[in-house]
């Protein structure tokens, strides 16, 4: 005899079970992802700070240019802590459901929701696509969808299981599902521990910009500031240069300050930091990672990633933390009467 959490009898067919278990190693790494996601953002006071660069509402900012559903993103900006709580609370009803086996099926169609809305948002101009996480999760979720824990370590089979009518075998199914399922609770709740105090050591380890953390600059290099090849190129007061795109009035961003702007070049985010009366830097805001609009963090003077925790020199663009594999790219800018340039 089968146990009835390990076999329902909605999944009757030997090959549906055979491929819940073959699912299993997924559906764990799934949920678990789940799990330490929500917790890692629920564990992380900035992500709900709107003032923090590293919160969800710095993040919604700067993908909403991009963002084929940016005017969404834009509305949602108004109660963005909101968001941010709604986003973290899914993905732990997601993780615990997919774990449990408890309402496999909506748990997975909430995680591929939850995936998609990533997917349009904050990989959305991660290029090639194939760099972007959310993509391959949003595929993962699929066969769950489909055939749910398949009668595999599943709650909704011991549920299924107790709606059915006394007798001999059901009365022993229900006993040791009943243990499974004490099990299963027991086993996700030290998870979820575990995974809280991993995702509170992460942080820790983590440097995080001072307006992230409420003080305490974390304090580096400011970089070749005056090397001559930084300097923005002269050119004869009022004449655009030849190529070049007005970007902003000198006077409108204050020394210490950063603009947004669009890449004259390829049209996607950039950075003009005023380090000096007349000097000025240009960077594309794409995170070199996974493709992420970065965030200019003044009081520390670094672009921060609201993704991954990537950091970056505002001052020459190299990386200072996270998992950024190069440089931001630069963008050459240039002055010319009271504009800056760039291209
Ligand atoms: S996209 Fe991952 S750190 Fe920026």
């Amino acid at each position: 005899m089968t146990a009835p959490w390990v076999r329902g009898p909605e999944w009757g067919s030997r090959g549906l079970h055979q491929t819940g278990w073959v699912l299993l190693p997924l559906r764990v790494f799934l949920g678990v992802t789940f799990v330490f996601a929500a917790l890692q953002k629920l564990a992380n006071p900035p992500f709900f700070d709107a003032s923090s660069p590293a919160s969800v509402e710095a993040q919604m900012r700067a993908v909403a240019p991009t963002s084929p559903i940016g005017p969404l993103v834009e509305l949602s900006l108004h109660a963005g802590w909101l968001v941010g709580l709604v986003i973290a609370l899914g993905e732990l009803a997601v993780g615990v459901g997919t774990l449990l086996g408890l309402r496999a099926r909506l748990a997975a169609a909430g995680g591929m929701l939850l995936a998609f809305s990533f997917f349009l948002t904050v990989s959305w101009t991660t290029s090639p696509y194939y760099y972007g996480a959310d993509i391959v999760f949003l595929l993962a979720w699929t066969p769950f969808v489909a055939v749910g824990a398949a009668g595999v370590l599943s709650v909704d089979s011991f549920l299924a299981e107790r709606r059915r009518p006394p007798g001999g075998d059901a009365a022993r199914a229900a006993t040791l599902g009943r243990r499974a399922l004490v099990s299963a609770a027991v086993g996700s709740a030290c998870l979820a521990g575990l995974t809280a105090l991993l995702g509170r050591a992460l942080h820790a380890a983590t440097p995080v910009p001072r307006a992230a953390a409420g003080g305490g600059a974390d304090q580096r290099s400011s970089g070749p500031r005056d090397h001559p090849a930084n300097q923005p190129s002269p050119h004869p007061a009022g004449r655009p240069p030849p190529g070049m795109q007005a970007v902003t009035d000198v006077a409108s961003v204050g020394i210490g300050q950063g603009v947004r702007f669009s890449d004259p070049a390829t049209g996607q985010p950039a950075w003009l930091i005023r380090s000096g009366a007349r000097r000025y830097d240009a960077f594309s805001a794409v995170c070199t990672h996974a493709g992420c609009t970065v965030n200019y963090d003044p009081p520390s003077k670094q672009f921060v990633c609201p993704c991954h925790g990537g950091t970056y020199s505002a001052s020459d663009g190299r990386v200072l933390g996270g998992p950024p594999p190069s440089p931001l790219a630069r963008i050459k800018v240039a002055l010319s009467g009271k504009k800056v340039y760039a291209r």
